[in-house]
């Protein structure tokens, strides 16, 4: 049974994976999308994974076989756990890339990648898709691309539950339009038994989870955990029966903690995720004004705790709500 956070182009970056790994011992991290040229051209190169990091999925996206060989060394050599191909992406600057989503259309070419990413290296291959393109509900497109690429030695799927519309809607809207079809993934798991099919999409609520886990082994979340990353803790207690679950003070306090010295550097980037982090709760728009004038300001990083201070209550020993 695995929780997977869904990999997000400006969110999941070091600094939110480091804040969920902190909530959540049990999730299994994604980072954003990274092509392989941008790789290749030094980005992310040195990255090393912690050992506190792991389970850690690297999603890659390109067009180019050898330098998915190439990257695979590399990330290998960085020691992420999993390479992810992005497949599912409608984004038009991508599509023009000749990446993402598109290459539903292109089974073989995929296939190819990934023979050839398993002839370089052990780390395991996995692929993030969509169920097709624009508004058909036919599935034999999907269906050809699972086999194809299963048969190269692909047998890992994360389906988010809707087609990509390439022309005419943008990313953010590819996000809510077309409707999710749970059910057409359900069949994909029927017809593939011997891959392991994810499910992604819309999934809001800890129900909602329980019933998913019923039929996948795995459930991966987006916009829910970044709108409210505390959804964590209610996971981590209710779907991993884990009784220690920590406060927000302590998580802030050990995220500030855990910060080197570069990170402090990069206020806003190393801050910003943590903006949704009182979500829900009377403390939400004090918190949000607090971090504001703290990233907008000269002070350290180390000053956000002071937020602790000026709401603390003497008298009733709690922070004031
Ligand atoms: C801001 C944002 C950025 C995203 N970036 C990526 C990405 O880099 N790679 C990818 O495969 N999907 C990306 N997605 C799609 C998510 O991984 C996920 O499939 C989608 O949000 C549906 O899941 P959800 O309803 O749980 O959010 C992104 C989604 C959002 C909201």
């Amino acid at each position: 049974m695995k929780i997977f956070l869904a990999p997000m182009v400006g969110r999941t970056d070091k600094y939110f994976r480091k804040l969920v790994r902190i909530i959540s011992p049990n999730i299994v991290l994604f980072t954003e999308m990274i092509t392989v040229d941008s790789l290749l051209r030094g980005r992310f190169k040195e990255y090393i994974v912690k050992d506190v990091e792991h389970p850690v999925v690297i999603q890659l996206a390109g067009s180019d076989k050898n330098k998915f060989i190439q990257c695979a060394e590399i990330i290998s050599e960085q020691g992420f756990d999993e390479i992810n191909l992005n497949i599912g992406c409608p984004s038009s600057k991508v599509v023009k890339g000749g990446f993402g989503a598109c290459q539903i259309e292109t089974p073989s070419q995929i296939a190819e990648y990934v023979d050839a990413i398993k002839s370089h290296t052990k780390t395991p291959i996995s692929i993030k898709t969509r169920l097709g393109l624009g508004y058909e509900h036919d599935l034999r497109k999907i269906i050809d691309f699972i086999d194809q690429t299963s048969n190269a030695g692909c047998d890992i799927y994360y389906i988010h539950a809707r087609n990509a519309i390439l022309n005419g809607i943008s990313t953010r809207k590819n996000r809510s339009i077309p409707k999710l079809r749970y059910d057409d993934v359900f069949k994909l798991k029927e017809m593939f038994p011997d891959v392991k099919i994810f499910i992604n999409g819309g999934i809001e609520d800890i129900d909602q989870i329980e019933e998913m886990l019923k039929i996948y082994n795995g459930v991966m979340i987006g916009r829910k955990i970044y709108n409210k990353p505390m959804f964590l803790a209610e996971i981590e207690n209710k779907v991993f029966s884990n009784s220690k679950i920590f406060s927000i003070e302590e998580i802030v306090c050990e995220y500030i903690d855990e910060l080197d010295a570069a990170d402090t550097m990069n206020k806003l980037f190393a801050l910003k995720h943590l903006t949704n982090l009182y979500k829900g709760t009377g403390l939400s728009k004090r918190w949000r004004k607090h971090l504001h004038n703290l990233i907008n300001s000269n002070e350290p990083i180390d000053n956000l705790k002071n937020f602790y201070i000026e709401n603390y209550n003497e008298e009733k020993k709690e922070i004031i709500c």
